[in-house]
């Protein structure tokens, strides 16, 4: 929580363009189903987005932020994403037993959740949870968390809102997701 606040205070000042680049979707190491597989990645500045070593056709909203639809055959594969002189790399396995599920599934386009914001992408709505109660009504996720208000506002801190191979699309299993600010033994 703190370091988004962090980020939102640096990204006023134009210093998020530095943040080394990262792939959102999907997650290294997981398996995907075959067909088209979505990827959502980041660079600081004009990104280029490659598989197994070759470019491929994306869209570039705003400077670094890609995200493409590609057809890959089974068996593994290398997606890169480089730009501003920072590379990010993942490897992931296309063919039975895929345990990455894209979020939100179907043909939702990242303007249902973004926007691009004094030329630089941001949230659509105010919060992430005014952006998540689009979909999900609040009356019944709450009960399903044992959390105040100010930790549950942020709910990328436990989940993953582009996909995740975790139950509940968490960033991690439970048993690991909450030991990123809790130290007891669950
Ligand atoms: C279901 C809602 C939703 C959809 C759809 C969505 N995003 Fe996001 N995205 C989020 C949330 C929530 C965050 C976290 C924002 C934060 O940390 O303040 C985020 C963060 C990001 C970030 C910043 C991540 C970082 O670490 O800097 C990028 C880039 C991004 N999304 C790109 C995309 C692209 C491209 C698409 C379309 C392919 C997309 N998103 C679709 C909800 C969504
Ligand atoms: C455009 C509509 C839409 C938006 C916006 C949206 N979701 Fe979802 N979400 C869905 C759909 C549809 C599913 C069910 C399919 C699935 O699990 O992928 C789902 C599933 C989930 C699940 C898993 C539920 C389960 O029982 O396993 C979680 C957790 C979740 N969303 C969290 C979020 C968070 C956090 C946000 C905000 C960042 C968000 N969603 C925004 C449509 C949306
Ligand atoms: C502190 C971590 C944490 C935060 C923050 C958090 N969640 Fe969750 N969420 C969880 C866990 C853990 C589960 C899964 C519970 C289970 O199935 O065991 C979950 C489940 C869900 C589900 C599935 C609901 C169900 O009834 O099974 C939805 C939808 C969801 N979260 C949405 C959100 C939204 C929207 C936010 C932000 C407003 C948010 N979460 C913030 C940890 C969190
Ligand atoms: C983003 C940081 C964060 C994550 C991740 C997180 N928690 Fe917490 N949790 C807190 C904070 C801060 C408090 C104290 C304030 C409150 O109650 O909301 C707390 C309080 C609690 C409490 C109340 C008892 C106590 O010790 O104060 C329980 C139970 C709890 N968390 C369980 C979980 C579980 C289970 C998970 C994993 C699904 C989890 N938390 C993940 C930050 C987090």
């Amino acid at each position: 929580m703190v370091a988004a606040r962090l980020a939102w205070l640096l990204a006023g000042v134009g210093l998020l363009a530095q943040d080394p680049a990262v792939i959102l979707a999907p997650v290294d190491g997981t398996t995907v189903a075959p067909g088209k597989v979505r990827i959502v990645a980041r660079a600081p500045g004009k990104a280029t987005l490659a598989v197994d070593g070759k470019p491929v056709a994306m869209t570039e909203t705003v400077a670094g932020v890609v995200h493409a639809e590609v057809e890959l055959a089974a068996g593994k594969h290398e997606v890169a994403v480089s730009g501003g002189g920072s590379e990010a790399k993942i490897s992931v396995t296309v063919g039975a037993g895929a345990n990455f599920r894209v979020h939100p599934p179907g043909l939702v386009g990242c303007d249902t959740c973004h926007a691009v914001k004094n030329e630089a992408w941001a949230l659509k709505r105010a919060t992430p949870a005014t952006v998540c109660a689009q979909c999900h009504d609040r009356a019944a996720f709450v009960p399903a968390h044992t959390h105040n208000t100010d930790i549950l506002a942020d709910c990328q801190n436990c989940h993953l809102p582009h996909g995740s191979a975790a139950k509940a699309h968490l960033q991690k299993p439970k048993e690991t997701v909450c030991k990123t600010c809790h130290n007891w033994p669950l």
